[in-house]
């Protein structure tokens, strides 16, 4: 078994009873034991980029230290206006910087989308991707998760009701762990000189 990956969970709703941490919180109950998946707080103030110096606020810092050691990111967010809600977006931007150094970059990563329509919120999730282009996150393409209707799988206690998703889930997180270990690059230990 491949050793203990740590997964940043980015939910992309600050809604008590979200859909979307109760979906990422199933996922992560039927994926592989050794993924384990830490839910960060993105409720962070707005970036604003004369901030962003050698002493940025210190719930910025907080959000890049808490993303920092993380071998992957799950992104789980609800669709907005077609879109990535702007809470998720200026986590991403906060911890995209300092330019080159962003806490994101290069990081494996998948990302479900949820919604209460039956869409599965399909452009946040490829809002997102194209964000994650950029950031060079390697992104698992398939399964896609584009989770329509929540309300008919998963209870409002956020268990799974329905054996077909939790299939899927199961085969997502199997998946996600796969390409964890494809594309992480892995550190080389130290030679002696
Ligand atoms: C400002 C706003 C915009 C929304 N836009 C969309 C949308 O474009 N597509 C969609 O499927 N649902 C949309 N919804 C509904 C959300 O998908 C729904 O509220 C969902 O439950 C939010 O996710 P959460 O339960 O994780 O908070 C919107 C909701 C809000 C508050």
């Amino acid at each position: 078994m491949p050793s203990q990956r740590d997964v940043a969970v980015l939910v992309g709703s600050l809604r008590q009873e979200s859909w979307n941490r109760k979906a990422a919180e199933a996922a992560a109950s039927v994926a592989p034991a050794y993924l384990k998946f830490r839910f960060v707080d993105i409720a962070v103030s707005l970036y604003n980029q004369d901030l962003d110096t050698d002493t940025p606020p210190a719930d910025w810092k907080r959000l890049r230290d808490d993303i920092a050691p993380a071998d992957a990111v799950l992104f789980a967010t609800p669709e907005y206006n077609r879109s990535v809600p702007g809470v998720l977006k200026n986590a991403i931007d906060i911890a995209s910087r300092p330019y080159g150094k962003g806490v994101l970059i290069g990081k494996p990563a998948a990302v479900l989308s949820v919604s209460v329509g039956q869409i599965g919120g399909f452009g946040a999730n490829h809002h997102l991707r194209q964000v994650a282009a950029y950031l060079d996150m390697p992104m698992l393409q398939q399964p896609e998760m584009y989770l329509g209707s929540v309300q008919n799988f998963l209870s409002a206690s956020g268990e799974i009701t329905q054996d077909a998703t939790r299939e899927l889930l199961t085969k997502f997180g199997g998946a996600f762990a796969d390409w964890i270990e494809r594309v992480s690059v892995r550190k080389q230990p130290e030679r002696g000189r």
